[in-house]
């Protein structure tokens, strides 16, 4: 483990953008003035299935500042025909919130006002936009979300759920969730010939240009993608969305730099959401809580268009030793947008079935709910059998129970703990999220006045990796973080994968510091001598990520909660939410902090508030704005505390660090859905947990 050497790694440095972000200095994408500019407004289809006959566009190009309504008859042509982004290519409706038209015009105004003026027509077939267990086509995928096998089996799972003296089979169900960034998807695109300048909101500029260069047939060379501050993306901007396509489409259609900014009801269509869930754990367990199988199945779905399935059960190959285990996907394909990454995708309702089946096993076996996780720590891995880089569980579980209170005195009987109108009860849940680490270029440059320059197409969408990326740097270069500048946000800098998988800091900050250390090198070979001109250095990680040792990556935590339940009303309340996590070295205390807090905040918003509700008689969900789709609020937190423990993990990435992000929303629901059940004996199974399922 490298030592901080009094460069602030680990320091608590604030956002190195902050006042610019405060004082409105910091551009968003759609903040851009770029001369020339006219605005796209997208129209999109009123059913769920079925092909566009006729577009009249009489009335909305007659509309003063109207420059162009862009249909499947008259937009360019893409690389491809079908699929999420094949924008404009066919009549074909796919689902309900497609885009079937634009408007280009001088104002965003005018185009909104016109595109409302856009007459579609359409022929319209049967539609079936509803996740069920009699859903028709339901199979098993091969792969899901992350190149993981959709089923993996070892042991006789059916023998050991058979002949287990204590038997569990419970079935779990989590809605569809909306990913809800506060900036909304925005893009202005201005070509130059068969050149691109794309102002984006995403989570990776280099994969942007990619995608678009792929769509447009140019090489990646020609599109410049330009994201310095992104409003946050949770998993909907990880991949190019359509706002960013029908950007760059309308400017090649018009000769004109085009801008285009979702509404916030657009994006609930446009932008992906979470999948359902339907999630069935049987488990079979000695007298003494020591598991002897365990199978856990998700049912899920996706559009007609792509299929995605997400990696629900993946986390529960990682978690509880058994001789015994069964992990299966199940996908049903409906006509439906094609669902997608939201905050910690697979293990954040994968870890809430998981984790709430564990707390009803503890009540069927009359044991402490944190014991019965030690009694079942493994060795290995228990799916691949491959040995932990470094593993914390037991560690943080203890480490909570100490903070929190959560002792031998704790009595488990549900429903007792009376406070005046309010039941009281307290839940604990497991967290594990797994180490992802990708390539990434970086190039690291000593100017001739004794700065640095670092450059890497990273991203920072709020969570502070510039800042944390800058404290890398300041770190290998042993240079004081004010004498160091990171760029980042521009394709232009080479090849790095997007934010997402809670990666950042473990991709970016291993090329980040291998340029830094290059340049060092280099320096000390020219005796220090950098030179009118100064010294750049590149360096590329994807062989030191290909040489990994295979061991299992993961970092772990414990999520403790304390609720109170209105006995007459079932309104839950959480008073308290305190996680102790491991996730190797922190660089950042401050952002880790806010990083992991408002993870855990999220976790409390999938387990009371967060949903989607689908109409089976339009194919659409029914809430499509803030006003209806509820979101935590500040009147919701109450007390919230997040600690992590010092995990010196050299085998996990030259770095130490496994990635802070989506961590704290793994298991925040499950342990405050086993605190209702602990403060009123009743188990709700599916979420979220709304007062009228409480009582
Ligand atoms: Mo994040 S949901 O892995 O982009």
């Amino acid at each position: 483990m490298r030592a901080g050497s009094g460069t602030a790694v680990g320091a608590g440095v604030a956002r190195l953008e902050g006042v610019a972000k405060v004082t409105g200095a910091a551009l968003y994408s759609h903040e851009y003035q770029v001369a020339g500019a006219v605005h796209a407004w997208a129209v999109t289809s009123d059913i769920p299935r079925g092909r566009v006959t006729r577009i009249d566009a009489a009335d909305a190009l007659a509309q003063p500042g109207v420059i162009t309504v862009l249909t499947s008859d008259n937009a360019p042509r893409l690389a491809e025909r079908e699929g999420d982004l094949a924008l404009l290519q066919s009549p074909r409706v796919a689902f309900h919130g497609q885009l079937v038209a634009a408007v280009v015009a001088e104002t965003s105004e005018a185009a909104r006002e016109a595109a409302a003026l856009v007459r579609v027509s359409y022929e319209k077939e049967e539609h079936d936009a509803v996740l069920r267990e009699d859903a028709p086509g339901i199979y098993e995928p091969e792969s899901v979300n992350g190149g993981f096998p959709g089923r993996r089996e070892k042991g006789d799972v059916a023998a050991g759920l058979a002949e287990a003296p204590v038997r569990l089979d419970v079935t779990y169900t989590t809605p569809p969730e909306h990913a809800a960034p506060m900036e909304p998807h925005a893009a202005v695109a201005s070509w130059d010939g068969d050149t691109l300048t794309l102002h984006d909101s995403n989570q990776g500029p280099f994969r942007t240009a990619q995608r678009v260069a792929g769509l447009f047939e140019v090489p990646v060379e020609n599109i410049r993608v330009i994201s310095e501050h992104i409003g946050g993306g949770f998993g909907s901007k990880a991949l190019v969305r359509p706002p960013t396509v029908l950007a760059a489409l309308a400017a090649r259609a018009v000769g004109r730099p085009v801008k285009v900014a979702m509404t916030r009801q657009q994006m609930f269509t446009l932008v992906t959401y979470r999948t359902p869930t339907v999630q069935r754990v049987r488990i079979g367990a000695e007298r003494d809580g020591r598991l002897r199988a365990l199978w856990h199945d998700a049912l899920q779905q996706s559009s007609r268009l792509t299929e995605y399935c997400e990696q629900t059960t993946t986390p529960t190959r990682a978690m509880y030793a058994t001789p015994a285990l069964r992990t299966t996907h199940r996908l049903a394909r409906l006509d439906v947008p094609t669902p997608g990454w939201v905050r910690a995708p697979g293990e954040a309702p994968g870890m809430y079935g998981l984790e709430s089946a564990m707390d009803e096993l503890a009540y069927a076996l009359d044991l402490d709910p944190i014991e019965l996780r030690v009694r079942n720590e493994p060795e290995v891995e228990p799916d691949s059998g491959r040995a932990f880089s470094s593993r914390s569980l037991v560690a943080c579980l203890r480490d909570g129970a100490r903070r929190f209170g959560w002792d031998g005195t704790r009595d488990r009987t549900p429903g007792v703990r009376r406070e005046g109108p309010w039941l009281v009860g307290t839940g604990v849940a497991a967290a594990r999220y797994p180490v992802h680490i990708m390539p990434s270029t970086a190039s690291a440059r000593a100017e001739p006045d004794g700065r640095f320059t670092v450059r890497i197409a990273a991203v920072d969408i709020g969570t502070g990796a510039r800042t944390a990326l800058t404290q890398l740097a300041a770190e290998a270069l042993g240079a004081p973080l004010d004498r160091v500048t990171l760029e980042l946000g521009r394709s232009a800098y080479g090849f790095a994968e997007f934010a997402g998988g809670s990666a950042g800091i473990n991709s970016w900050g291993w090329a980040v510091d291998k340029a830094c250390r290059a340049l060092i090198a280099e320096l000390g070979g020219r005796g220090g001598a950098v030179g009118p001109e100064g010294v750049e250095v590149a360096a590329d990680t994807t062989d030191d990520v290909a040489a990994l040792p295979d061991l299992a990556r993961h970092a772990f935590g414990a999520q403790f909660a304390e609720v109170r339940v209105d006995a007459v009303t079932g309104q839950v309340r959480v008073e308290r939410l305190l996680g102790v996590f491991a996730a190797g070295r922190v660089v950042n205390a401050r952002t880790a902090r806010s990083q992991l807090v408002g993870a855990m905040i999220m976790g409390l918003s999938m387990a009371l508030h967060e949903v989607l509700e689908p109409d089976p008689r339009f194919g659409d969900f029914a809430n499509h704005d803030l006003a209806t789709y509820h979101i935590a609020a500040h009147a919701d937190i109450r007390g919230i505390e997040a600690h992590w423990l010092p995990e010196e993990d050299e085998r996990v990435n030259p770095l130490g660090t496994k990635g802070i992000g989506e961590l704290g929303i793994v298991g925040a629901a499950a342990a405050i859905g086993n605190a209702v059940h602990h403060a009123t004996g009743v188990r709700v199974r599916e979420l979220p947990i709304l007062m009228e399922r409480v009582r």
